[in-house]
């Protein structure tokens, strides 16, 4: 026997979550022309570390920031704000997935460099609230995250472009039992978020001239790029073709949903060197936020080996920022000199302990490198030297 009952309250719960979303919809018609954030008087930077390594690394990559911002502090032209109150002991306090108090400071700044937060799951000792990297994409509207993966001696260059305010985690949290047997969960998708993470990966690709787009969901706006070449795949096969040396290279920029765009970025990012080395802008029209693409380890707070914790994937994040906010030099030294650390030379290792360098010698290596008089030399002897390498 069916439960009438069952199926009507399950309507209600249904036509709610509709509602929210129709007017959502009409908020997404109405958005203004992005903020520009090289014409500010003063660019306000909020900077929130989260938990676990999130406090550790994030204030290495601050350093880096400090230091090339350095000029622009100096003459007030940017402020750094430490935003506090994205512990999960805070959120699990007032049952948030970002505290109140938190979100309004939040709201004043223009950019935000935010280390990893806790995302409780079922069984933690911790209750059950959202994801606070979910929640701040959503509240903040920042439509598109944006996962560079760079293998100079595989020839792989690509730029994800993930949407990141819909598909599985719009409605994440809102998933319901219809009865003890039948849970229901809900995937949305509109129109205007479709077409706004299509025009981000498809701008990048021509003013990049990375003139290769692949598509992982169809739509119709790809006949306003006529010059950029573009075609759709599966997410099946996609992941497939990422680990295919024959093919990979010849990919550029992808265009993805949410929940594909999790999944196949953690695999790019693996083939980098590991999540640890990947970092994301999360850009909205009014507000970006820079963070790593991993969690927050609290093993290895527990462990007392957080200072080990390797910050390059927030280094990588204040990068994105240096290019958003207008200094697109600061922000090319910097990948240079990640990638001379990281990848080449190679003078300093993060293992995760004291058998390495603690995220902070990490950053001053960075730093050194940075102020390489030929820097730009050396990365590209390194990178020459890679390529040809993996062509013998
Ligand atoms: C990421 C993370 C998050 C996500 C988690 C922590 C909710 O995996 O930023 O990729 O799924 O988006
Ligand atoms: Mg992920």
């Amino acid at each position: 026997m069916v439960d009438e009952k069952a199926i009507n309250d399950a309507k209600e719960r249904f036509g709610d979550l509709v509602r929210r979303q129709l007017e959502r919809v009409e908020g997404l018609k109405e958005q203004g022309a992005p903020v520009d954030y090289s014409k500010l008087d003063k660019l306000i930077i909020g900077v929130c570390g989260g938990d676990g390594i999130g406090p550790y690394i994030c204030a290495s990559a601050q350093r880096v920031m400090e230091f090339l911002l350095a000029d622009k502090l100096k003459a007030g032209k940017a402020e750094i704000r430490q935003i506090d109150g994205l512990t999960i002991e805070r959120r699990a306090e007032v049952m948030k997935a970002i505290p109140d108090d938190t979100l309004e400071e939040l709201k004043k700044c223009h950019v935000i460099l935010k280390g990893p937060t806790t995302t409780p799951a079922k069984g933690d000792p911790w209750p059950n609230i959202e994801s606070a990297n979910v929640a701040m994409r959503k509240e903040l509207d920042l439509f598109a995250n944006v996962r560079p993966v760079s293998v100079p001696e595989l020839g792989i260059d690509w730029t994800f472009f993930r949407e990141n305010t819909e598909g599985s985690y719009a409605l994440g949290s809102d998933g319901f039992f219809v009865s003890d047997d039948l849970a229901m969960d809900f995937c949305v998708a509109t129109v205007q978020g479709t077409e706004r993470i299509l025009r981000a990966g498809f701008d990048h690709a021509r003013k990049t001239g990375k003139n290769y787009v692949s598509v992982i969901v169809k739509a119709n706006i790809i006949k306003d790029y006529p010059e950029v070449k573009h075609d759709v795949w599966f997410v099946d096969i996609t992941t497939a073709k990422l680990i295919d040396p024959a093919r990979r290279s010849d990919f550029k920029v992808f265009v993805l949903p949410n929940l594909y765009g999790d999944i196949i970025t953690d695999e790019a990012a693996q083939i980098q060197g590991g999540v640890g080395t990947a970092g994301s802008a999360n850009v909205g029209s009014r507000y970006a936020m820079f963070e790593a693409i991993h969690g927050s380890a609290p093993r290895m707070v527990t462990e007392g080996r957080a200072q080990y914790a390797d910050p390059c994937s927030m280094i990588k994040a204040v990068a994105m920022m240096m290019n958003h906010i207008g200094e697109s030099e600061k922000g090319r030294k910097l990948e240079m000199a990640l990638d001379i650390c990281t990848q080449f030379e190679k003078k300093l290792v993060m293992t995760g302990r004291n058998t390495g360098a603690t995220g902070d010698e990490f950053a001053d290596y960075i730093m050194e490198t940075m102020q390489r008089p030929d820097l730009e030399k050396v990365w590209q002897g390194y990178v020459d030297a890679a390529i040809a390498k993996a062509k013998n």
